[in-house]
C-alpha cells in the first residue's frame, strides 16, 4: 500500500522526523529559509500532511490548493500563521505545540529584561570596541530588579510561568485577562492581582508582553500606552511583534517615554522599524524564545505525533479545532 506524503517546510529536529517515517514518506524543504509562496502551495497539492512553521500563511489560498491534505501541524505555540475558522469550515484538523517551550520563552524573557535593566549588551559591546577606560561611579547605571513591580500582559502558560521565575526576587506581580478570569496560581503563589491594562501599565516598572496575536491584541502598545508607562519602565516582548506598534516604541525609546525594551519579536521579521538597532536601551533577539533543544526536540516530536494522528483520521493531542470530530 502506498504511504502517506508527508511534506515540512523548514528543517526540524531529526527526532519528529523519525517519527514521522514510521508511517510517511517524508520530503523537507531543502534550503534552510522560508520556502517561497508557489512551492509552499505546489507542495501542499502534492502532500496528505504538512508540518509548517510561523512564516507560512495557511489560509484560504492554501486550503484550495491543498486538494488531498488531511491536516496541518503548526510548529509553533503561536498560531496567527493559520485561519483557523476557514481549516474547519473545510474539516482539516490544524495543531500546535503548545507546552512544550513554555519554560524556554519565559526564560529568554528574563534574559532579556535582565539585559536590558543591567545594560548587559551596551555594555558587552563596549568592552568588545576596547572603549572601556575602567571603573567610574557614575558609569552604566541601569534598572533595579528585586523589589519592582512586574506586570503579565496575558497570563497565559508562559506569562504565568514568567511571572512564577519572579520568586526570590520579591516582585510584586499584576496581570490582565482578556477572558476576566482570575489567574489561581499567580494568585496563590504570587498574591498577584489582577487589574485593567491602563492600571498594569501605570503602576508595573517591568512589563512583560505573552498575549497571543489577534485582531484584538495587535498594536495594543502604542503611543497611547507608551504614554501611562512610567518613564523607568521597561517593556519585555516575547510574544508576537505587532502586538507592539514598532514605530511607536522607536519613538517612546527615542524621547525616553520609557526606560527601555527587549525584544525576541517584530512587527515585519526579519526587517525592525527604523532606528530600533541604532538605540542603545533595547535589546535585540532574533525571534529565539523556543530555541532550546528540549523545546525544540519536543515540539518536533509533538507536531509528528499530531500529523501520525491525523492521518489516522483521530483527534491530534494539541488540535486547534477538536470540534470537526465530533
Ligand atoms: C512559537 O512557538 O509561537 C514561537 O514564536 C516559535 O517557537
Amino acid at each position: 500500500m502506498a504511504k502517506f506524503k508527508v511534506f515540512i517546510t523548514r528543517r526540524i529536529p531529526q527526532e519528529g522526523i523519525d517519527l514521522l517515517e514510521t508511517v510517511a514518506d517524508v520530503e523537507i524543504n531543502p534550503e534552510d529559509a522560508p520556502l517561497p509562496r508557489p512551492l509552499l502551495l505546489e507542495k501542499a497539492a502534492e502532500c496528505d500532511a504538512m508540518i509548517g512553521v510561523l512564516t507560512d500563511r495557511i489560509n484560504g489560498e492554501f486550503f484550495d490548493a491543498a486538494k488531498n491534505l488531511k491536516g496541518y501541524a503548526n510548529y509553533a505555540v503561536g498560531y496567527d500563521n493559520i485561519d483557523v475558522n476557514e481549516a474547519t469550515r473545510r474539516q482539516i484538523p490544524v495543531s500546535n505545540t503548545p507546552g512544550v517551550l513554555t519554560t524556554a520563552t519565559a526564560e529568554c524573557a528574563w534574559a532579556l529584561l535582565f539585559s536590558v535593566a543591567r545594560r548587559v549588551v551596551e555594555t558587552d559591546h563596549i568592552m568588545r570596541s576596547d572603549k572601556w577606560t575602567g571603573w567610574g561611579p557614575l558609569q552604566f547605571i541601569g534598572g533595579d530588579i528585586k523589589g519592582k513591580t512586574l506586570g503579565i500582559v496575558g497570563a497565559g502558560r508562559i506569562g504565568t510561568e514568567m511571572a512564577l521565575m519572579s520568586r526570590g526576587f520579591d516582585m510584586p506581580v499584576l496581570y490582565t485577562s482578556s477572558s476576566g478570569r482570575t489567574n489561581g496560581a499567580l494568585e496563590a503563589e504570587l498574591n498577584a492581582e489582577l487589574v485593567s491594562f491602563e492600571e498594569l501599565l501605570k503602576r508595573s516598572d517591568f512589563i512583560s508582553l505573552h498575549a497571543p496575536l489577534t485582531p484584538t491584541t495587535k498594536h495594543m502598545f502604542d503611543e497611547s500606552a507608551f504614554s501611562l508607562m512610567k518613564k523607568t519602565a521597561y517593556l519585555i516582548n516575547t510574544a508576537r511583534g505587532p502586538v507592539i506598534n514598532e514605530a511607536d516604541l522607536v519613538q517612546a525609546l527615542q524621547s525616553g517615554e520609557i526606560a527601555g525594551a527587549g525584544l525576541d519579536v517584530y512587527e515585519n521579521e526579519p526587517a525592525m522599524a527604523p532606528g530600533l538597532a541604532e538605540l542603545d536601551n533595547v535589546v535585540i533577539l532574533p525571534h529565539i524564545g523556543s530555541a532550546t533543544k528540549s523545546s525544540r526536540t519536543n515540539m518536533a516530536t509533538m507536531a509528528a505525533r499530531n500529523i501520525i494522528a491525523m492521518l489516522k483520521g483521530e483527534t491530534p493531542e494539541t488540535c486547534l479545532n477538536p470540534e470537526i470530530f465530533t
